[in-house]
């Protein structure tokens, strides 16, 4: 019969040398494995007269739940240890100065579109968007340009099908059919986004961007759409005495349609907007055509509105003294660096666009 008290003491001893992870898996196996020596004693109970058995079980019990509890304890002591280690030996000085960081930079026609987005919140309008990816009634024929009218060979669309029923957007302007025709009026929103056509020199290229405006609502006119053109290129040029003007135009889906000019002079062969003795076109604009209106199931009687168009890329290139439209989508790395923006500097009215 195992001798219980010797079996103690020899634990006893043998837990003190506990170290490692090793030396105590190994314990474990010596004594509670499946054929460790606590195991084997439980099951050689039956071999034990009747009287002593109880004691005999008693006793081997406490001895086991021992062994358990001092293990639990050592283990968790190992753990603690081992995690110091590990961090005494990954030290990291969060106070020494950080490697060089290569940071990106704002394109400068997403930094134009927040500025456009900020300056179009100031009076009302919220921001709708439309797919690239066009059918040419909302890109066309909603927007009283049917079939075989001339403007639509003018847009040298990429049509996507043989059939030319899907198209690469060639202006923002369908957002506004998508917009008509799922809400009521009134109705006021700018829609920023790309815009595709087959063209390509040093003030086109073949994919470029448009902001859209559109208000619908009652008795609205021509002087609204002034006031509302004359404030946004007051503010995005940051210039108060800027002069426009209106020309007379002609689109589709506009009656009348005008175009924008602003006034700029040239300083060392650089263009500044401002006050000046010339004029450079800038948009494209008009009241709603009644047709338009009818085509989305709004009115003319009702409603009224102005649409505008205003090419997003120009205006960055005026603003920010950028010369060549095609660098803007080379993804020259050292062209974003000089001409890009930080991206913390986000625009806001109240504390600059720009600055
Ligand atoms: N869609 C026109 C263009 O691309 C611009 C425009 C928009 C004109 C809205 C009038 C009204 O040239």
């Amino acid at each position: 019969m195992l001798d219980l008290k010797n079996l103690s003491s020899e634990i006893n001893l043998k837990i003190q040398q506990v170290k490692d992870r090793e030396t105590l898996e190994s314990l474990k196996t010596l004594y509670l494995g499946k054929k460790g020596i606590i195991t084997e004693a439980f099951k050689s109970m039956g071999k034990i007269d009747a009287d002593e058995r109880k004691n005999f079980a008693s006793e081997l019990n406490i001895i086991k739940s021992n062994l358990l509890d001092q293990i639990n304890s050592h283990q968790s002591k190992i753990e603690l240890k081992e995690i110091e280690e590990k961090l005494n030996s990954e030290e990291i000085d969060i106070t020494l100065p950080t490697k060089e960081i290569k940071k990106g930079k704002i394109h400068p026609v997403s930094q134009v579109i927040d500025e456009l987005t900020c300056i179009f919140a100031e009076i009302g309008f919220s921001v709708a968007e439309g797919p690239d990816i066009e059918n040419e009634f909302n890109n066309f024929t909603a927007l009283n340009t049917p079939e075989h009218h001339p403007a639509r060979d003018m847009h040298d669309t990429f049509y996507l099908d043989e059939d030319k029923k899907t198209l690469l957007r060639t202006h923002t302007s369908p957002v506004q059919i998508r917009t008509m025709l799922n809400n009521k009026p009134p109705i006021k929103i700018i829609a920023p986004g790309r815009t595709y056509r087959c063209d390509s020199d040093m003030t086109h290229t073949p994919m470029f961007h448009q902001l859209e405006g559109l208000y619908i609502g009652k008795d609205i006119n021509m002087g609204h759409l002034k006031g509302c053109l004359d404030f946004f290129l007051k503010k995005f040029f940051e210039d108060e005495n800027l002069e426009m003007r209106f020309r007379p135009s002609h689109f589709p889906f506009t009656e009348p349609s005008v175009e924008v000019d602003i006034s700029y002079k040239l300083e060392n062969n650089k263009i500044v907007v401002g006050k000046g003795d010339k004029w450079l076109e800038v948009l494209g604009c008009g009241m709603v055509h009644p047709n338009v209106l009818k085509n989305v199931k709004i009115d003319p009687k009702k409603f009224q509105g102005y649409a505008f168009g205003v090419g997003i890329d120009r205006l960055a290139m005026l603003k920010y003294g950028i010369t060549d439209l095609r660098s803007f989508f080379e993804g020259d790395l050292r062209w974003s660096n000089h001409y890009g923006f930080d991206a913390n500097d986000v625009p806001t009215n109240y504390r600059g666009l720009s600055k």
